[in-house]
This record gives structure tokens, sequence and C-alpha cells, in this order.
């Protein structure tokens, strides 16, 4: 099947009551690792790049090995979503390539880093969802900053700074009619989140269920997912890596918040570490070793085997066969007639 528009699976997942992971990509070996994990889980599957990976994999690179993607798992929903899309102009560039969903963060002013205003964010994010619906493509805004600039894109901040106000998120739904909303709840992008195992409390799990009480039909999306499991950081740590002590997001308060409205859950560093973890034990056991693949290969084989198991965590597991793809087209047309969406 075609990529199909992000809208349809996280209208899928709020009927089923579970959450989808965004899962993300710079190459091949990522996307052959999470459509394995996809199809040995039947999930469908949300694969979202960021400015930094387009321009990695000049763009169309990219694009062309989603495409072969949908043309070898055709059994597999699949979405190609833009992460953090810093202007109108980035968002723009990535429908005309294909993408099927964008983020326009308008949280942030386009060089990715400065707070920008209320107004700023309605205009950018209203005029993107204008561009987008007219061709079935999916939005996701985000109000409120998240904290973290580990991966090179986020505020900076603290990860208690700027959190999500949940009357600002209802007026900023109201005036931009977006699909989908990142919220700010204490989480950050990167390794380095906690000091110590959050709680719901370091997790404000209070505000997204305020968020939820009072945007009960908006699918919410939570930033900066990653659980960054000791296992893992322990391999890189036992093969010479150098990782300070660190906490990501638990999977449980994750999975409290698929119970209260959180549909899309962003991972990517949990994958770094897999597959950094992997690469360095070939290298350290094997240093005789310089054909590629003899440390790609399990390098993708550790990163399918977690995101199949978020997969299943998240709930996505088992639904890749429950609908049939609604066509862009008709996606636009959805729009335009709001009540049928
Ligand atoms: P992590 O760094 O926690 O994996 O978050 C990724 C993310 O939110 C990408 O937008």
């Amino acid at each position: 099947m075609p990529l199909v528009s992000m809208r349809q699976l996280l209208d899928e997942a709020a009927k089923g009551g579970y959450g989808v992971g965004a899962f993300n990509v710079n190459n091949m070996e990522q996307i052959q690792a999470i459509m394995e994990a996809a199809r040995e889980t039947r999930s469908p599957v949300i694969v979202q790049a960021s400015r930094g990976a387009r321009s990695y994999s000049q763009d169309r690179f990219l694009y062309h090995l989603m495409l072969a993607a949908t043309e070898l798992y055709p059994e597999i929903p699949t979405v190609l979503h833009l992460d953090h899309g810093n202007s109108v102009e980035t968002c723009k560039s990535a429908i005309e390539m294909g993408f099927t969903s964008v983020m326009m963060d308008g949280s942030l002013m386009p060089d990715g880093k400065t707070p920008s205003t209320f107004q700023y964010n309605v205009k950018a994010t209203r005029e993107v969802v204008e561009i987008a619906h007219a061709k079935g493509v999916t939005v996701e805004g985000e109000i409120g900053c998240l904290g973290g600039i580990e991966d090179g894109h986020g505020a900076g901040l603290d990860g208690l700074s700027h959190l999500t106000d949940p009357e600002q998120a209802v007026e900023f739904v109201k005036l931009t009619g977006l699909d989908a909303l990142a919220i700010a709840i204490g989480t950050s992008h990167g390794a380095y989140k906690f000091t110590k195992k959050p709680t719901g409390e370091t997790l404000k799990m209070e505000r997204l269920m305020e968020i939820h009480r009072r945007l009960p039909h908006v699918h919410l999306v939570m930033h900066g997912s990653s659980s960054v499991p000791k296992d893992l950081q322990d391999i890189i740590n036992q093969y010479g890596g150098k990782l300070k002590p660190t906490w990501g997001v638990p999977v449980e308060e994750i999975q409290l918040g698929i119970r209260n409205g959180v549909r899309k859950i962003n991972v990517d560093t949990d994958n770094r570490l897999a597959i950094t973890g992997a690469i360095r034990k070939v290298f350290f056991e094997k240093p005789e070793e310089f054909d590629p693949r003899s440390y790609l290969k399990p390098a993708r084989e550790a990163m399918k085997k977690v995101v199949a198991l978020r997969m299943t965590q998240f709930g996505q597991a088992g639904h890749a066969g429950d609908y049939a793809p609604v066509s862009l087209e008709e996606m636009a047309h959805r729009y335009h007639e709001p009540v049928a969406v």
C-alpha cells in the first residue's frame, strides 16, 4: 500500500485505545529495523525524519528508501512524518517530496532554539494546516517547549521550563485546526533526561490528564519518550563507551499517557543506544573485522528488538490489518467536509 496519512493511523489508534510509536530514521538499516519489527508484531507504524536526517540522507535517498519499504511491506500501514519542521518552508518542501505528515514546531523560532510567541506559533501552524490539508497531509503542532538539545534540536531548556498551559492548548487547537498536538510535560530529547528515576510528579502527568480532559478528541503526542534502559547503557559502557548514569521516561508513564489521549510516542535515543552498543560489541570482540555488514547487521537486529518491544508496550501490535488505507485525496476531501473526519 502507498504511504498513508498519519491522521488515519491516529484516528484508528484512538478507536482502539492504543498508542503508535514514531521512530526516527537517517539510513537504510534503521528503516529496515522498523519495518521488520512492524511485520513481526503486525503493527501500523510512523517513520519520522528530522531536518538533520533529511540533510544527512540528501532527502531523496530517504524518500526512496521509504517507497521501497512500502513495496516490501505492503501489509503495514506506514506513515512518513517530518519531525520538528522549523518553518512553513520546511514543511512545504516535505509535503512536496511526499511526506504524508508534517510537524510544524512553531513553539520555537526557525532557529529551532528560541521560544516563540503564541501568535507566531498560531500563524505558522495555521498556514501549514491550510497547505497540508489541501493535499490530505496530516499536521502535528506543538504548544509549550521541550527541554534538551542533545540531538541538535529542542529549546535548550531544562525539562521543566515552558510546560504546556492547558487553556492555551485549547485555544491553539481551535485557532489552528491541527490533527495532533505535541505537549511539553517535562520530557526532553536525548539520553540525559533525568538524574534519577522520574516519578509521575516529575513528568507532570496530571497536566497531561488535564489537557486530555479539555481536548478529549485531540491526538496528543509525547516527544522525548525514550526510556534510556539501563541494559542498553551497560552494553555501551561494557565495550568501551562512556555514558554517564541517566534515566529516561518509564514505559509505565507512557502507558498512563496512552490511557489519557496520547496517540503518538516519539522514540529516537533508545534506538541510537541499541545500534551503538551492538557496533561497539563487534569492534571490541572482533577487532579484525572490517566488513561493515558484520557490525551493521547486529546493529539493525538490536534496533529491531527495541522497536518491536515498544510496539507491543504501546499497544499498536496486532493492529496492522484492522483497516484499509484511505488515500490522501480522500483525506483532503474529508478535511473539506470536516464532519466526516
Ligand atoms: P528521544 O530523544 O527521547 O528518543 O526523543 C525523540 C523525539 O522526541 C524526536 O522528536
